[in-house]
C-alpha cells in the first residue's frame, strides 16, 4: 500500500481564526486529512457549529480572544501536544493613511501581528509544540502589493512575514 503524502492521521493542530472563513476551511480539511484539530476563535456559537462539522475524534474547540493575554495564558494551559498550528485569526481594515489614528494601528497589529508573535513565544515556553511540527502564518499578497486605504493591513501582514522567516531560523536546529 501507497502512503497517502497528504495523511495527517496522528497529527494534532492548532487553528486560530477557526469560527470562520478561510481558517474554518483549513480546519474541516485538516479534519478530512486525519488530523485532530484544535478550533480557537472568539465567537462560541460559530465554533460550535464548525466543530459539529469536524470528521473523526478527538477534536476540541478553546474559545479565546488571542488579544487577551489573559485568554492566551488559558488556551495555552489547555492545549495538548501540538504536531502543527495555523494562524489564521486576522482582521482587515481600509483607511487613508492621513486618516490613521493610534487606535486604528493598535487594533489591526494587536491581532494580525502582536497576537501571533505571542502566541508562538507562549507556546515554544510551555513546550507546547513537538519538534518538526509545521507553523503556517496566514499573510497576504497585500503585504508587497500595495493599494489604497490598505497600508496598516499591509504593514501588519509585512511584518508577520518577517517574523515568521526569523522564526524560521531560530527553530531549523529543532527539526
Ligand atoms: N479573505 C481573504 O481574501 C484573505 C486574503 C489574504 C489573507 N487573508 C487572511 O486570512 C485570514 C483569515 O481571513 P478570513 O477572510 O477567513 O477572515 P474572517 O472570515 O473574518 O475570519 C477571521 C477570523 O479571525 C478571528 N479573530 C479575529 N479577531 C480575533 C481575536 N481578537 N481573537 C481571536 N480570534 C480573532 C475571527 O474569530 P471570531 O469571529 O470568532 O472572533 C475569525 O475566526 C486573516 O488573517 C486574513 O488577513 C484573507
Amino acid at each position: 500500500m501507497v502512503d497517502n503524502p497528504f495523511s495527517l492521521q496522528g497529527k494534532t493542530i492548532l487553528v486560530t481564526g477557526a469560527s470562520s472563513g478561510i481558517g474554518r476551511a483549513i480546519s474541516i480539511a485538516c479534519s478530512r486529512m486525519g488530523a485532530k484539530v484544535v478550533l480557537t476563535g472568539r465567537n462560541k456559537e460559530r465554533l460550535n457549529s464548525i466543530f459539529d462539522s469536524l470528521s473523526g475524534n478527538g477534536c476540541q474547540m478553546l474559545v479565546a480572544d488571542l488579544t487577551s493575554d489573559e485568554d492566551v495564558r488559558a488556551l495555552v494551559g489547555q492545549l495538548p501536544l501540538l504536531d502543527g498550528v495555523v494562524y489564521c485569526a486576522g482582521i482587515g481594515q481600509r483607511l487613508p493613511c492621513k486618516m490613521v489614528m493610534s487606535q486604528d494601528v493598535d487594533e489591526v497589529m494587536n491581532i494580525n501581528f502582536k497576537s501571533n508573535v505571542l502566541l508562538q513565544a507562549a507556546l515554544l515556553k510551555a513546550k507546547k509544540i513537538q519538534k518538526s511540527s509545521s507553523i503556517v502564518f496566514i499573510a497576504s499578497r497585500a503585504a508587497s502589493s500595495p493599494s489604497i486605504g490598505n497600508a496598516i493591513y499591509s504593514a501588519s501582514k509585512g511584518a508577520l512575514i518577517s517574523y515568521a522567516r526569523c522564526l524560521a531560523l531560530e527553530l531549523a536546529p529543532r527539526l
